[in-house]
């Protein structure tokens, strides 16, 4: 039996009875590395890049798919998306950081942030990264400025909140006009950064970049999206004769975290947003630009499951049954932050019919550390193997020490061979920043 919709792509059940993912018995991966354990199928990532490529390039040439690094970013994460011509978007130095250290090539570098430091912009100025996505008035002048310092003029995108909503959760909503990130339209700011931008010596504004949510089902609001941003390019092309050469409309594409999730496709996905451009370039009578998504979650979220150890199983008779597993809120706070809704099974079990309605808890001091309320599973017992499908974005990303707990190993999996891609943190670790008081 293989579980494509949730699982990655190679998964399978082996003669154990045993999950196995890339070849690899999950239940031996715990054993060798431990658990909380991230698996990623190497596979499965190669396939959604793929997947971007083929179906944006069926549509047209003028595009580029850029992998936006904070769903799971990595030294070798970004080893693999340069391999597969992706561009790479990054949020932070510490971001920016892994991908200089895979080598990414700095011009296909896009450097996101409500507030970039002067040494996160000194940074990215220094390994010549290719664009800044500007976001506040304060970054144009540090950018100018500490461009002028260098004597180079620095290529850059502006981010405008287009006032669109999607439906998906408040908290990952991000295009509205009352958002921390980006200028808005309707109250002019965006006008006005482009006129800054126009004016800075050492800055070249070449396109604009807006990100309306994430996890998004209905690709309307895309559509909307595009719509909304051509009417201020016709605007700005007016008054302040700004051609836009890069259309970037963000990610947010979402995906099944369960069997009765529908999102939308990566191929409809291709077809409503270059239609849209198309249709927007011809109803403005504009050159096309080139058009940019920038997908994070769709590319990761589904290539990897989180393997944890059930330590304890709590029977509340009548009420409830908790497994407890040893890890939690400090390796996906998606539940938590969000409400995510996982699935769940044993690993160890593959083929054990899914017979007891259980709610997996984590370990932390915290009721609300649940990972997935009510779920089927087969009956469970402490030393089994838990696996939770689809935890590859915003999963390790988003880890934290809450109680002091060490961040998990992060495996990559392929043909039968699995290699350790993120260390365990160790308990040595979490302490190793912590100085006496005397
Ligand atoms: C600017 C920007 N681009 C891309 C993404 C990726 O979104 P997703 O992982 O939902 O595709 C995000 C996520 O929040 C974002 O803020």
């Amino acid at each position: 039996m293989t579980h494509t919709l949730i699982y990655p792509h190679t998964t399978v059940h082996n003669a154990a009875g045993h999950l196995e993912i890339g070849g690899c018995d999950v239940v031996d991966l715990a054993r060798e590395f431990g658990t909380p354990l991230f698996i990623y199928d190497e596979q499965t990532l190669r396939d959604q890049c793929r997947a971007y490529r083929a179906t944006f390039g069926k549509l047209t040439d003028l595009y580029e798919i850029v992998y936006a690094s904070k769903a799971f970013s990595c030294r070798a994460m970004a080893e693999l998306v340069a391999q597969e011509g992706l561009s790479l978007d990054v949020a932070t130095g510490g971001e920016l950081a892994a991908a200089r250290a895979a080598g990414f090539p700095a011009r296909r570098i896009y450097f996101h942030g409500n507030n970039k430091s002067v040494a996160e912009i000194e940074l990215g100025l220094d390994c010549g990264i290719g664009h800044f996505v500007v976001d506040s008035f304060e970054e144009i002048d540090r950018l100018e400025a500490a461009a002028a310092t260098r004597g180079v003029r620095q290529e850059v995108l502006v981010r405008v909140t287009p006032g669109v909503r999607p439906h998906t959760h408040d908290f990952v909503q991000t295009g509205q006009q009352d958002s921390k990130f980006g200028f808005g339209l309707s109250d002019g700011l965006a006008a006005e950064a482009v006129s800054r931008l126009r004016d800075a010596p050492h800055l070249g504004l070449v396109g604009i970049h807006a990100h309306i949510g994430s996890q998004i089902f209905e690709l309307d609001s895309y559509r909307r999206e595009v719509e909304v941003l051509f009417v201020a390019l016709d605007e700005w092309r007016r008054d302040f004769g700004f051609e836009c050469c890069i259309f970037n409309i963000g990610g947010g594409l979402g995906i099944r975290y369960t069997e009765a999730d529908m999102p939308s496709s990566i191929a409809e996905f291709a077809h409503v947003s270059v239609t849209a451009v198309r249709a927007g370039v011809e109803r403005h009578g504009m050159v096309m630009p080139k058009l940019f998504v920038e997908p994070g979650r769709s590319i990761a979220g589904k290539a990897a499951v989180t393997a944890y150890t059930v330590g304890t199983v709590k029977v509340i008779p009548g009420v409830r049954t908790y497994v407890a597993v040893d890890g939690g809120m400090s390796d996906n706070l998606r539940p938590m932050l969000y409400d995510s809704r996982y699935e769940a099974m044993l690993a160890n079990k593959a083929e054990a019919p899914a017979t007891d309605v259980v709610t997996i808890a984590g370990k932390h001091c915290e009721s609300g550390d649940v990972l997935v309320r009510d779920v089927y599973v087969a009956p469970p017992q402490p030393g089994d193997i838990l696996v939770t499908p689809a935890t590859g974005a915003y999963g390790y990303a988003m880890a934290n020490n809450y109680n002091a707990q060490p961040r998990p190993a992060v495996v990559m999996v392929a043909g039968g061979r699995a290699r350790l891609i993120i260390e365990r943190e160790t308990w040595d670790d979490v302490l190793r920043l912590q100085r006496p008081l005397a």
